[in-house]
């Protein structure tokens, strides 16, 4: 058992004994065309703790929106859900550098106001980064976030956030314009000092280009085996959800294991097998 306290010197939480040192910007950077990085959400503390030595990042993403709240997009999620979350994750995380996504509308007003949600996310979760959607556009903020002590991932390609613009979830790239487009906005956020980008939801040779033109490490999550990492929704690859996006693999099946172990409990329930003499308290002899 590890106990959890507070490195003030990092500002994260580390168990004590500290098993291993946690991941650093820098260190993810340096992996450009290196070994593939490897990034899944996380959003408890436990998740947290089962994934994180697996990986090399764990991401507090917004898609916690869907996974754990229920909600129809991304858009409703507020700052408190990603900050304690957040806070959750590298309390449960020693190795992994963690990534806090920042919800919509906590950061496209301006430069100041991005800078104002991603100061209330370190200081209240301890991660060490935060991410934001957006190219070009948000090249401006990402200087001035990293100019300033806030590393910043990107991610370019299919925003969620950006849904009722897009009108839906599919590829991007497609057209000519948009292929453009797309490979402008990775330019700029990597000109723009991010040290990674998630590159989503976008067709192989875009990926490939992107990859080629920029310094930092690009993570891609639909988007090939040419980016320099990795990522998925732990739910999905875990097989929690019946719906599975084309570009995900399932490394287990949790919703029927799930569901077969809740029939099991009812059912033992229901023909009083449950609890046992070996699940209840006897008076002490
Ligand atoms: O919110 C999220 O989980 C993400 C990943 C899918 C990249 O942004």
């Amino acid at each position: 058992m590890s106990s959890y306290t507070i490195d003030t010197s990092t500002s994260r939480a580390t168990p004590t004994p500290a098993p291993m040192k946690r991941l650093t910007v820098p260190a993810v950077r340096a992996r450009k065309g290196g070994e593939p990085l490897v990034m899944l959400t996380a959003y408890t503390v436990r998740m947290a703790q089962l994934l994180d030595p697996h990986c090399d990042m764990l991401l507090v993403g917004d898609s916690l929106g869907q996974v754990i709240y229920g909600l129809p997009s991304t858009i409703p999620v507020s700052l408190e859900m990603m900050c304690a979350h957040g806070a959750a994750v590298v309390r449960g995380s020693w190795h992994s550098l963690v990534i806090v996504d920042m919800p919509f509308g906590s950061y496209e007003a301006s430069p100041a106001a991005a800078f104002a949600s991603a100061a209330r996310v370190m200081k209240e979760t301890g991660a060490a980064a935060v991410k934001l959607e957006g190219g070009e556009a948000m090249a401006e903020t990402i200087a001035f976030l990293s100019a300033r002590g806030v590393p910043v991932m990107a991610h370019v390609g299919l925003t969620p956030q950006a849904v009722n613009q897009l009108g839906g979830y599919g590829a991007r790239g497609r057209s000519e314009a948009e292929a453009d487009r797309i490979l402008k906005d990775a330019r700029a956020v990597a000109d723009a000092g991010c040290f990674a980008m998630v590159v989503e939801g976008v067709i192989e040779p875009i990926a490939e280009a992107i990859t080629r033109a920029v310094a930092c490490p690009t993570i891609g999550i639909g988007a090939s085996a040419h980016c320099d990492g990795q990522v998925l929704v732990a739910e999905d690859m875990l097989g929690l959800f019946e719906r599975v996006p084309r570009f995900v693999r399932r490394y287990d099946d949790m919703a029927g294991r799930i569901s077969g172990a809740a029939e099991r409990f009812a059912a033992d329930v229901r023909a009083r097998d449950f609890p046992s003499s070996e699940q209840t308290y006897a008076i002490k002899p």
